[in-house]
């Protein structure tokens, strides 16, 4: 049984169908890249899987249950955690707290167990926050605000924010954007690291076909919400409709 298997979600905005019956699928640590020019309909199937968004039809079905229709906090608790594409961190508050936030999801899981046990559970939490500062090379940063942090540490925190929530799933919203060549690299390199580390499977939006490609096991292309293309990373990325679908896009 696959970790993850959406089915034929379809969603439209008005008159612009932003998912026409998109379908996937993800194993346990895999690394799935999600390519398509912008507007495609990428964060779009994000938000379907988190449950921000409701789909018209469709399915999302996670080891074995299907969430459709579940809120946001109760995707999480099942074990999928994000990034936004838009970082959503509490900007006034310290990079430890951050992740430290991250670990609600855990908190709620068994209230009564964490209300009889807090201390223990605390540190539990706190060793979970060191191991990703560690992890995410924060140390110098870990009692900064995040709104005087750089824009690539900030990514840096809002994967650790989701890392934090030890998800079985973990869906990254073009966390390599924005960032300086240097840092890309950084993040690349963080990514293929996750899997081993944390056993988790991961949906990688990206916009930028060369790095998808490096990083993922298996790609997956859309196109005005879409699916034109999935396969192995070197054959989606030459794809002829992937090709035009990119050309297009520049000539827009
Ligand atoms: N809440 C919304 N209200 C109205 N339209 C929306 C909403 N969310 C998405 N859309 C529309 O759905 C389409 C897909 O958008 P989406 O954000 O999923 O694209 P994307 O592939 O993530 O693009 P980008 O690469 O720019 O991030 C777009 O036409 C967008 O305008
Ligand atoms: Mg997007």
């Amino acid at each position: 049984m696959p970790l993850l298997e959406v089915e034929r979600l379809v969603i439209s905005f008005g008159g612009i169908v932003a998912l026409g019956g998109v379908s996937l699928k993800s194993d346990t640590q895999e690394i799935v890249g999600i390519i398509g020019p912008n507007g495609s309909g990428k964060t779009t199937l994000f938000n379907c899987i988190s449950g921000v968004y409701r789909p018209r039809e469709g399915k999302v079905i996670f080891k074995g249950e299907n969430l459709l229709g579940h809120r946001p906090h109760e995707v999480a608790q099942k074990g999928i955690a994000r990034t936004f594409q838009n970082l959503r961190l509490f900007m006034h508050m310290t990079v430890l707290d951050n992740l430290m936030l991250g670990r609600h999801v855990q908190f709620k899981k068994n209230p009564f167990h964490a209300f009889l046990r807090i201390r223990k559970e605390e540190l539990i939490h706190r060793e979970v926050a060191e191991e990703i500062i560690e992890f995410l090379d924060l140390q110098a940063f870990r009692n900064s605000r995040v709104s005087d942090c750089p824009y690539g540490i900030q990514k840096r925190v809002e994967l650790g924010r989701a890392l934090a929530q030890e998800p079985e799933l973990l869906l990254l919203d073009e966390p390599i954007a924005g960032l300086t060549s240097e840092e890309k690299e950084e993040m690349a390199y963080r990514i293929t690291e996750i899997r081993g580390r944390y056993k988790t499977a991961i949906l990688l939006v990206e916009h930028d076909l060369r790095i998808a490609s490096r990083l993922a096991d298996r790609m997956v292309a859309l196109d005005h919400g879409l699916l034109i293309a999935e396969g192995l990373p070197k054959e989606v990325q030459s794809a002829p409709e992937v090709i035009r679908a990119y050309l297009g896009d520049e000539e827009a």
